[in-house]
């Protein structure tokens, strides 16, 4: 019972101390870089397999702005270089009231100032005082609670095409980076590519990525490990 309740007190303390600020199309050129360029490459890469699809996580999602993006390019795509493929699109993060927020997906002026208006009347509901993400873009982002620093269960989250975890890293320690950042390279998959934010790198943190310039952002590549030579 106490646990419990220290749990539900530790919880509480999270919500109010997370840093939520996002909002749709936070950055355009690295979303750019993805549906020109990361896009290709791992549909090339996966179209061999026997049921193409790609897997997708927005890490540390916030109140939903980032992953609800990356769904709209990707349905966009559905007819482009995505046609004939599947796709899946987990977002997580540890504030249980931003993602209460992001299942509801109801959303102001500030969330959405950098909202195109194709998109916004493609796949929005204007509500009045507020835009809401109409019933086919829910449906494809689903939401857990999920600690990028709780090990358990970072190893259930395999199979990963590409990884978005913008702005989250910045508030975390350098071991702790090291951690978080080892857990996405062991769940993507082996074309498998990293988004960070556009001030953060993984510089003095991990040498398992390849970093990727590409002309409108930089991303990280999971490059093979080298074995190790025994004498
Ligand atoms: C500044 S927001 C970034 C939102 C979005 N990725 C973007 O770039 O627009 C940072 C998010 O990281 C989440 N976060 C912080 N520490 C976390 C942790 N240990 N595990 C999961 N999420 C965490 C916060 O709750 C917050 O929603």
């Amino acid at each position: 019972m106490l646990a419990t309740s220290r749990n539900s007190e530790l919880v509480n303390l999270l919500n109010r101390i997370t840093v939520g600020e996002t909002c749709f199309f936070r950055n355009h050129p690295q979303l750019d870089a993805l549906r020109k360029i990361v896009l290709p490459k791992i549909v090339e890469a996966q179209a061999k397999s026997a049921v193409p699809q790609i897997r997708l996580w927005s890490a540390g999602c916030s109140t939903g702005e980032e992953p609800y993006t990356l769904a709209m390019i990707f349905l966009e795509e559905s007819q482009g270089v995505l046609k004939g493929f599947r796709f899946e699109i987990e977002a997580t993060d540890l504030n249980e009231i931003s993602l209460e927020h992001a299942r509801q997906g109801i959303y102001g002026e500030y969330s959405t100032r950098k909202l195109p208006p194709y998109f916004r009347q493609k796949y929005f509901l204007n509500t009045g005082e507020s835009l809401q993400v109409n019933s086919m873009l829910q449906s494809k982002v689903k939401f857990s609670r999920l600690n990028l620093q709780d090990a358990s269960r970072m190893v259930f989250m395999k199979g990963m095409d590409i990884i978005f975890c913008c702005n989250v890293l910045i508030y975390f320690d350098t071991s702790s980076k090291r951690m978080v950042i080892q857990h996405f390279y062991n769940n993507l998959t082996a074309h498998g590519f990293l988004f960070l934010g556009h001030s953060e790198s993984l510089y003095g943190i991990s040498e398992d990525f390849r970093l990727v310039h590409m002309p409108s952002a930089t991303g990280y590549v999971k490059s093979p490990r080298t074995p190790v030579m025994r004498g």
